[in-house]
Parts: structure tokens; C-alpha cells; sequence
């Protein structure tokens, strides 16, 4: 008997590059990962204190054939076998993005594949399916990562309903900006993780802010502008700082307002299940602090391993399978949107 065209399995090649990892990857049905390379751009922009976007569209260019076809050499998958090409399209560093676009568009072309252009923050969301096979939307996610701080409700696959967002820094762009003033070097969110560990969390309060008519926006550059106030007191007393305090001081203050909307959210909202994604949700102390109140509400945590919290193309192509089989494509015309907004196309 044929089998139904939606019934057969489904490999999706994903490009990402929208800021300094270039990465590729093959996913079977969106769940299984046959491949997941990831080239780090980390020791390059360390030597500049952070990203500087024109090295990293080189970098890009200069990577992303062959960690493609590791991608493809590891999954075991010749081009043919692929299903379709997926790339990050937005949002990021535009001339960062270009490349993974260009390429994924050549090689699709090339070989007669289907394109599906990705969101990036749905990319991070959908990095909780990897692991998790009995993680179904409706689900509360929070994302925080270098660029992005977003409360969502999950409502389906490709399906977000926008809860907050901050309005000012970024979660992880604090931790770098922390980590930078005390010396800890980029990035700065794994440094400071490290350091809080053996920091107490109390010993040093920063405010936590809440924004006016909008229980779930987020905002952190009051918070980062009381460390940066505490360091240079600091330093005009002629006092040391104790690094891991303050460290751990400052993740404690970033944890608590992330953690205590997120649990709100799905308690007033009614929901019982809650994911986290993005860079600094690798971060132990939004782990350990997030387990520790789901569990008190009862609500079901759901997080990814480290490697698929960070940048990765893994995500991309779990993100694609669901956009692939709801029957979306991209033309030949996709460009690079440096500020795609989520549930936007
Ligand atoms: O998701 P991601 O790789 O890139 C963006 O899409 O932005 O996130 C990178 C961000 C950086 O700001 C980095 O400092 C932060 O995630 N990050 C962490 C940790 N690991 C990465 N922040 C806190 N704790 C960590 N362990
Ligand atoms: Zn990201």
C-alpha cells in the first residue's frame, strides 16, 4: 500500500547563523538529531570583548561549507536523501544571517529541495522537543538569551502568544555587560555562573524591577546600572569586591524576577507545564531556582541540555519540521530580517 505522503519520514538539513556560532544540522521528524555541528566563533570576538559583527559574517563564510557537510558526513545522509533545507532567517546581525540564507538558498536550488526560513526564538523554543518526546504545546516558555528576553505562551507548534518581553537589555547582553565590569571577560553569562557558585546570593541586594500595567515585561538595566554604581563606589572607598558575591548577587536578582513572572504566568494563566530556552537558560541558578518553585506549584519544568540551549542548528531543524509539515515553504526571494519579530513572517 503508498503511504501517506505526511506518513514518511522527513530529514531537514538546518543552517544557523544569525550571530556567532555557525552551525548545521540533520533532524529526522523533528525529534531525532542525526547531526548537530556547531563551529564557535568564542575565542575570536574574546579578544575584542564581544561580537564584532563584520568578523563574524567572515567567519561564516569561511566555515559554513564545511560544517554542512560535516553535518551531512555525520548524519550519514547524502543531499538527495534530504527532504528540505532550513535556515535562520532573522532575527539577528544581518550580515551574520546572509550568509546561512545565501547558502541554504543555493544549496535548496541546487538540489531541487524544498526551503523553510526559520525563526530564530522559535528555533530556541523548539530546542525543548529534542529531548523531551512527551513535551506537547500548550506550554509557558521563557526564552532568554543574548539578544532576546520573551514570557510566550506556547499554543501550538509555530504558534506563540507574546506574554512580555523587556524593555531594555536583554538577559544574557546583563550578564555580559556584569561580567565585563567586574572583569570576568566574554561571554559573560558561563563566567558568572562560575563564579556565583561559590558566592552567596544574599550578600549584596540589587533591586528587582517591575514595570508599571505590565506584570510580565522584564527590565534590567536598572539592575545593571546598581552593580556598575556598587563596583565604582567600590572602587572610590578603595574596597575590594568580592567577585563571587557579587556574582552571585546579581544572578540572583536577574533568576528571581525570570523565575517568579514565568511561575505567575502559568499559575494566573492556567497552564501546568513550563519550558525554558536561549543561552541563559543553561544558566544553573535559573535551573536550580526554576525546579525548585515549578515544583512547589506543581508545574511540570521542562529545559534543554546546555549544547542545545546555546546557538545550534538542531533547534532550527526541530522549529522547520513543524513549519514543514503545516505546509510552509519559502521562495526563492527569502532575505535575511535582522529584527523578525516572533509570530511574524
Ligand atoms: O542563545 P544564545 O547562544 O545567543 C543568542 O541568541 O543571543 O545566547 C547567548 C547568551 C550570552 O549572553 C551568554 O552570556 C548567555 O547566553 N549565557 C549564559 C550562560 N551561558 C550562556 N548566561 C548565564 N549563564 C550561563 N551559564
Ligand atoms: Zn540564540
Amino acid at each position: 500500500m503508498k503511504k501517506n505522503r505526511t506518513e514518511e519520514d522527513v530529514y531537514i538539513l538546518a543552517v544557523e547563523s544569525s550571530c556567532d556560532e555557525t552551525a548545521a544540522a540533520v533532524v529526522k521528524n523533528g525529534r531525532e538529531i542525526l547531526s548537530n555541528v556547531i563551529a564557535s566563533q568564542i575565542p575570536l570576538h574574546t579578544l575584542y570583548g564581544g561580537v564584532v559583527p563584520e568578523l563574524a559574517s567572515r567567519k561564516h563564510m569561511e566555515k559554513i561549507n564545511q560544517v554542512i557537510q560535516a553535518a551531512l558526513d555525520q548524519s550519514g545522509m547524502t543531499l538527495e536523501q534530504i527532504t528540505a533545507v532550513a535556515v535562520t532567517y532573522g532575527p539577528g546581525l544581518v550580515g551574520a544571517l546572509l550568509v546561512g540564507v545565501a547558502e541554504a538558498k543555493a544549496i535548496a536550488y541546487g538540489a531541487g529541495k524544498p526551503l523553510v526560513g526559520v525563526h530564530h526564538i522559535e528555533g530556541h523554543v523548539s530546542a525543548n522537543f529534542i529531548e523531551h518526546p512527551d513535551l506537547e504545546p500548550p506550554f509557558v516558555c521563557l526564552i532568554v538569551s543574548g539578544g532576546h528576553t520573551h514570557l510566550v505562551v506556547v499554543k501550538d507548534y509555530g504558534e506563540f502568544e507574546i506574554l512580555g518581553r523587556t524593555r531594555d537589555d536583554a538577559a544574557g547582553e546583563a550578564f555580559d555587560k556584569v561580567a565585563r565590569a567586574v572583569g570576568l571577560g566574554y561571554p559573560g553569562g558561563p563566567k558568572v555562573d562560575k563564579a556565583a557558585k561559590s558566592g552567596n546570593p544574599l550578600a549584596i541586594h540589587f533591586p528587582r524591577a517591575r514595570v508599571e500595567g505590565a506584570p510580565y515585561d522584564f527590565s534590567f538595566s536598572g539592575l545593571k546600572s546598581a552593580v556598575l554604581n556598587y563596583i565604582n563606589h567600590a572602587n572610590m572607598m578603595g574596597q575590594e569586591i568580592n567577585v563571587p558575591d557579587l556574582a552571585a548577587s546579581f544572578q540572583y536578582a536577574v533568576v528571581d524576577v525570570l523565575v517568579s513572572h514565568t511561575v505567575d504566568a502559568a499559575r494566573e494563566l492556567g497552564y501546568d507545564k513550563v519550558a525554558i530556552a536561549g543561552g541563559v537558560a543553561s544558566n544553573s541558578g535559573l535551573r536550580d531556582e526554576m525546579r525548585r518553585r515549578c515544583k512547589k506549584q506543581g508545574l511540570k519544568l521542562y529545559y534543554p541540555s546546555p549544547v542545545f540551549c546555546t546557538d545550534n542548528a538542531a533547534m532550527i531543524g526541530t522549529a522547520a519540521y513543524y513549519e514543514y509539515i503545516n505546509g510552509v515553504r519559502s521562495g526563492w526571494d527569502l532575505n535575511a530580517v535582522p529584527n523578525l519579530r516572533l509570530g511574524e513572517r
